[in-house]
C-alpha cells in the first residue's frame, strides 16, 4: 500500500481537491486498494475547517466530492507516515522541504513533477505553452474568480492522471 499526502497552504481549495480526484480515480482504475491518501496544510489557519465552498461546488460539478474531508496542518510525523509527499506550489515545496528530516527530503515533491500542463490546453498559444511548461505550481485560487478553481482542476486531473498510472 504505498501512502500519498497532499500538501497545500490552507488545505481548503487544492490540497483537498487533489485528495478528491486522486480518490475517485483510484476507484475508477480499480486500483483503491494499492493506495491510501489524505491531505493537509502548511499553515494552521483552517484546521478543522470543510474546504472552501467554492472547491467543494467546482469538484462536485467533475463528480468529485470534498465534503468530508478537514482541514489539518502538516505535522512531523508525517514525512514518516507518508511514502510520497505532494506540494502544490513551490512555496509549498520549500516549506516541506526546509521542515523535513534530511533523510526524508526525498519523500517531497511537486505535483506538477507528473502530467504535462501543455496537454489540457492544446489550442493555447505559442507563448502560453512555453508557459505552462514551466508551470511548477499550481495557482492558488483562494483570491481569485470561478476561473482560478476550474484550472485547478484542470491541471491537478492531468497530473494525478499520470501519477497513478506511473505508481500503481
Ligand atoms: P489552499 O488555498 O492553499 O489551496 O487551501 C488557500 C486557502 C486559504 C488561504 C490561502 C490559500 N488563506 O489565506 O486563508
Amino acid at each position: 500500500m504505498k501512502k500519498i499526502l497532499f500538501v497545500c497552504l490552507g488545505n481548503i481549495c487544492r490540497s483537498p481537491t487533489a485528495q478528491g480526484i486522486f480518490d475517485k480515480m483510484i476507484i475508477d482504475k480499480g486500483v483503491a486498494e494499492k493506495f491510501s491518501s489524505d491531505s493537509c496544510g502548511t499553515s494552521e489557519w483552517h484546521v478543522g475547517e470543510p474546504p472552501d465552498k467554492r472547491a467543494i461546488a467546482f469538484a462536485s460539478k467533475r463528480g468529485y466530492d470534498l465534503t468530508n474531508y478537514r482541514g489539518r496542518q502538516v505535522d512531523f510525523g508525517d514525512f514518516y507516515e507518508f511514502d510520497l509527499i505532494l506540494a502544490m506550489d513551490e512555496s509549498n515545496y520549500f516549506d516541506l522541504i526546509h521542515m523535513a528530516p534530511s533523510e526524508m527530503k526525498d519523500k517531497v515533491k511537486l505535483i506538477l513533477d507528473y502530467g504535462d500542463a501543455r496537454e489540457i490546453f492544446p489550442n493555447e498559444t505559442e507563448a502560453m505553452k512555453t508557459a505552462l511548461r514551466n508551470l511548477k505550481s499550481v495557482p492558488d485560487p483562494y483570491h481569485g474568480g470561478d476561473e482560478g478553481f476550474e484550472r485547478v482542476l484542470d491541471l491537478l486531473e492531468n497530473a494525478i492522471e499520470e501519477l497513478i498510472t506511473s505508481s500503481a
